[in-house]
């Protein structure tokens, strides 16, 4: 991927976040100039903040609902890549705001689109959504990418939203069977629960059974029987690398639609993270706690992902045990932020090679 990546443009929506930051350093070191647009980050010990990596690389503030900032943006940075991350992703706050979720998730993806669509230059788009844009119909099996989009809450509609309008974008406009006249490629990813050092958001089980640990306090988990597709952040984001570098030399072949889960055994119970996260961190217990009054979450959800296995050759590679040891080292960890990415990176880097 470096000889993709090497001295190109890249830019990130959303490097101040949890996933982000994390693809901006895994660019970084496979050569890429990066430049990222997003809001301020939102916690002291986010990835972005503890890890410096504001002075690695471009570090643009602003907001994706602004096209004109956007376009200038795009007009500075001229990006071959762009990987569109920058969203309001938690389910449950999108209960309480609607209606800035539908902004950010869908007119801010709308203004990214029409960005790429302009560009001179930007050849490949990677529109980042997730598992829950499929209806769910809390089926056992995997979701294909040609199943029917959906979604309950405010959260995963706009995340279906999102996918319905950079097809829409595709066909019209970026069309493949047109690859010679307009040289764009345009895909989304689809990721289910990612885990993973530096995310302190809230409601999202990683950082709860964290924030309990460090307190000394007993995690309360409010829905242990749900089941979920569990995985490392460094996952999807080797997807999303992958994916694009494809998409660079072949943009034709790989637009469209792109599931990315782990394999089924990592596909369990939220209890089972729970006690796997207490069991790596060395102390700790936890409780159920009801969930009277709280709103509709999914059930069931896993991701069919033969479609990235057989046409671009990626596969998960870190089992639920590993992925948790990863996430508990960077939470644990004294040293340096920023190496010890780098260094879970490389160590992850040495796992791919053996595919
Ligand atoms: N973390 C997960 O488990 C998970 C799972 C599936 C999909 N995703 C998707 O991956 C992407 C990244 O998620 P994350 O977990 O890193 O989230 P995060 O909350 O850590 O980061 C979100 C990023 O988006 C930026 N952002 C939010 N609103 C913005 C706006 N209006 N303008 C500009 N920037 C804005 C934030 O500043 C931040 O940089 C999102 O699209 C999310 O839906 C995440």
């Amino acid at each position: 991927m470096a000889e993709v990546f090497r001295g190109k443009n890249v830019l990130v929506t959303g490097h101040t976040g949890f996933k982000g930051s994390w693809l901006c350093i895994w660019l970084i070191m496979l050569g890429a100039k990066v430049t990222g647009y997003a809001l301020d980050p939102v916690h002291t010990e986010d990835n972005f903040v503890v890890t410096g990596l504001k002075d690695q690389m471009r570090d643009i503030r602003a907001d994706v609902r602004d096209l004109m900032a956007l376009q200038k943006t795009f007009a500075e940075v001229r990006p071959e890549f762009v990987f569109h991350l920058a969203a309001q992703p938690l389910v449950r706050y999108s209960y309480e705001n609607p209606v800035g979720t539908y902004a950010t998730n869908v007119m801010g993806t709308l203004n990214v689109l029409e960005c790429i669509r302009h560009s001179e230059v930007t050849r490949v788009g990677v529109m980042v959504t997730t598992d829950k844009c499929y209806e769910n119909k809390e089926q056992i099996w995997g979701y294909r990418e040609n199943d029917a989009l959906g979604g309950y809450d405010p959260y995963s509609a706009s995340k279906g939203c999102a996918e319905i309008l950079t097809t829409s974008y595709r066909n019209s406009y970026m069309n493949s069977k047109e690859y010679s006249r307009h040289g764009k490629s345009i895909a989304t990813a689809r990721a289910g629960n990612v885990i993973g050092g530096g995310d302190w958001a809230l409601d999202r089980i990683i950082p709860d059974v964290i924030r309990a640990l460090k307190e000394k306090r007993s995690v309360e988990v409010r829905n242990p029987e749900a089941t979920r597709p569990w995985q490392h952040v460094l996952e999807p984001l080797g997807g999303y690398l992958r994916l694009a570098a494809k998409m660079y030399d072949h943009g034709e072949d790989y637009s469209g639609a792109w599931n990315f889960g782990p394999d089924f055994d990592s596909v369990c119970p939220v209890k089972t993270v729970v006690e796997a996260v207490i069991e790596a961190w060395g102390s700790g217990t936890w409780c159920s706690v009801g969930k009277e009054n709280s709103p509709h979450e999914a059930g069931l959800l896993s991701l069919d992902c033969t479609k990235a296995k057989t046409l671009l050759g990626w596969k998960p590679k870190l089992k639920l045990k590993d992925a948790i040891a990863y996430t508990v080292e960077w939470y644990q960890s004294t040293e340096d932020k920023y190496e010890l990415c780098v260094n879970q990176i490389e160590r992850y880097e040495s796992e791919l090679r053996s595919i």
